[in-house]
């Protein structure tokens, strides 16, 4: 049986159909940043409208926020990022390829996640003492110690001088939560929540990569979801319990099998934290379970940090008891980029033989780009056209739609299926004398008849 490459297929599926572009790409390409085509934004639109229902709209004890890129730059201080927010990297000093320490380990089944520089260091020593540490690229043993590399993007935004130096920097933010922790008093003046209550928000976060290489799993621009959830630490263990529930259903309803998602429980926990899990996917791209999502219990200490840097106080008084503290937070951070990947790799398949043989991204029908595409049978055939236009147009108004008139109908039946749409629907001349139309599903392929004026149930039902 021959192997199929499905990260090669997927990426470059990604690109043919117009999902995902390496950006820049004309100017020979920016490493690990891409861009998103049509299909690509409608698609990651879609995910993240899924998780703002699922987290915002359904919920009453959760408020929406939109955060700026830049902060003032001793928010990243008080949250330790500017000392300590980095990964160990190790160079080859013949091809100058990056690696990053702890991934070279783990290669190896050495946990390093984490571990202090002078462990990773011990144990590469080990490693090139037995003559097994070797650049994956090239071959050479000639690799650099490991180094510690800061993940922090600088700009000198709003800066009179044109040189970036320490004093000027401001950086972009590397998770967006920090735009919540500031938040968070405001949104408790002006929205009349009161504890436990969450804060959610979407948006772009920058990371200085040391190594980028697995298509669009780790960018140095990317997008994250994340929620922060303010409690009494008295509510800890039944609030975070309920969360992890909450996350894992999340993943069930959009198609997720118990036996393709995972939970994988922090060892070494950051020292403010109580307990961490990760729910990982299991990408057939990437050959084995990956984290797409974790889920913290950070106890107070980012409130502690903020309010101890600004000299403001944080605290909750609750209105009952009169107890005045600082509040406790659970965090769900996804990155949606990360999910775009999962869910395209998901949806992949390669299905039949010769002629028959078709690509297929079968998406929960909910998060597909195109929800209908619709055709007319023959392109020469005005009448057919004209009715076609004249449906493509009514369902335009609920549904993301296309219509198609190119090339035979198994030929549009083929690129639909590569970009996922669910459903194509096809204006015949039975269509005009008795007022329905074939509706194709892309999984089984079955076709029915449709009276056009039952169109919008019909697909209401099933979107
Ligand atoms: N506020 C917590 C936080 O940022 P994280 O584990 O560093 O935690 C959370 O990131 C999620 O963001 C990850 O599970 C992943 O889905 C996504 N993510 C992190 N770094 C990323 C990168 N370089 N590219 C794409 N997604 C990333």
């Amino acid at each position: 049986m021959v192997k199929v490459d499905y990260l090669q297929n997927i990426t470059s599926l990604a690109k043919r159909r117009g999902f995902i572009f390496p950006s820049s790409e004309i100017y020979g390409g920016f490493a690990a940043v891409y861009d998103y085509g049509h299909y690509g934004t409608l698609l990651k639109n879609n995910i993240r409208d899924a998780w703002w229902r699922a987290m915002v709209q359904l919920r009453d004890d959760v408020v929406g926020l939109d955060s700026a890129i830049f902060m003032h730059p001793t928010t990243w201080k008080a949250s330790g990022h500017v000392d300590s927010f980095d990964d160990p990297q190790v160079d080859c000093k013949k091809c100058k390829s990056r690696w990053r320490a702890d991934h070279i380990l783990e290669q190896f089944g050495i946990s390093a996640d984490k571990q202090p520089i002078e462990f990773l260091n011990a144990e590469l020593d080990k490693l090139r003492q037995d003559k097994k540490l070797k650049c994956a690229n090239c071959g050479s043993t000639d690799l650099t110690q490991a180094k510690r590399f800061s993940l922090m993007v600088k700009s000198n935004l709003g800066s009179p001088t044109d040189a970036l130096s320490e004093e000027n920097a401001v950086y972009l933010r590397p998770e967006t939560c920090g735009g919540i922790y500031l938040e968070y008093k405001n949104t408790l003046d002006a929205t009349r929540v009161k504890l436990p209550f969450g804060i959610a928000q979407v948006g772009k976060a920058f990371r200085n990569e040391i190594v980028a290489r697995q298509f669009i799993f780790r960018t140095r621009e990317f997008e994250q979801m994340e929620m922060q959830y303010f409690l009494h630490p008295s509510m800890m263990k039944e609030k975070y319990e309920e969360w992890k529930q909450v996350r894992w259903n999340w993943y069930l309803e959009y198609g997720m099998g118990e036996d393709i998602i995972r939970w994988y429980e922090h060892e070494k926990l950051a020292h403010y934290a109580s307990e961490a899990y990760d729910i990982e996917y299991n990408f057939k791209a990437l050959g084995g379970f990956k984290e797409v999502e974790g889920i913290h219990a950070r106890g107070d200490w980012d409130l502690s940090q903020h309010s101890k840097f600004s000299g403001q106080d944080l605290s909750y008084t609750d209105s009952q008891s009169g107890e005045k503290f600082i509040p406790h937070i659970i965090e769900t951070s996804a990155g949606l980029n990360r999910l775009v990947f999962m869910f395209l790799d998901y949806a992949y398949c390669e299905e039949g033989e010769g002629e028959e043989k078709r690509t297929v991204l079968k998406f929960d029908k909910r998060l597909s780009p195109i929800k209908a595409a619709v055709f007319p049978l023959l392109k020469n055939k005005p009448e057919l056209v004209a009715k076609a236009r004249e449906i493509y147009d009514m369902l335009k108004l609920e549904f993301m739609c296309e219509f198609d008139d190119n090339g035979n109908i198994g030929k549009r039946y083929r690129r639909q299926d590569e970009i996922g749409t669910p459903y194509c629907v096809t204006v015949d001349f039975d269509s005009l004398e008795k007022g329905d139309v074939t509706v194709r599903d892309r999984d089984t392929m079955a076709q029915e008849r449709v009276k056009i004026s039952a169109l919008s149930d019909y697909f209401r039902d099933f979107l």
